[in-house]
Formats: C-alpha cells, sequence, structure tokens
C-alpha cells in the first residue's frame, strides 16, 4: 500500500501525522507529507485511520 497527500487539498490541519507519525509528518511549507511512499502492513490500519479523519479528504491509499 502506498499513501499520497495532495498537497492543493491540504489545508494543514495536522491530524494525520497526529494519528500516524510514522507515515504523516508536516512538511516546511505547513502542509502535510507521506514520509514513505511504501506503507509497512503494520501500520496500513493506523495511515488507513489518518485518511478517513482527514477533514478535507486529501490523503489517497492504495
Ligand atoms: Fe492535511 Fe488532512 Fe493531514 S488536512 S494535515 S492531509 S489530516
Amino acid at each position: 500500500m502506498k499513501a499520497k497527500v495532495d498537497k492543493d487539498t491540504c489545508i494543514g490541519c495536522g491530524a494525520c501525522p497526529g494519528i500516524c507519525p510514522e507515515i504523516f509528518e508536516m512538511d516546511d511549507d505547513g502542509l502535510a507529507v507521506a514520509k514513505d511512499s511504501v506503507i509497512p502492513e503494520d501500520l496500513e490500519e493506523s495511515a488507513q485511520e489518518a485518511r478517513d479523519g482527514c477533514p478535507v479528504d486529501a490523503i489517497d491509499i492504495d
């Protein structure tokens, strides 16, 4: 699985690194970025929770 943050949609709310800091972090521009493009199996659930928790639906996981 891979995670991607759409920076045009992200409003920098900070929820995703709060939920899954192993995968998401805030970039210098104040918007989120996915650290690792490939999500380790044990982090898939947490990454999906972060996606579901994003208020503007900026995270894609597939
Ligand atoms: Fe941005 Fe959504 Fe994360 S708004 S900071 S991608 S929870």
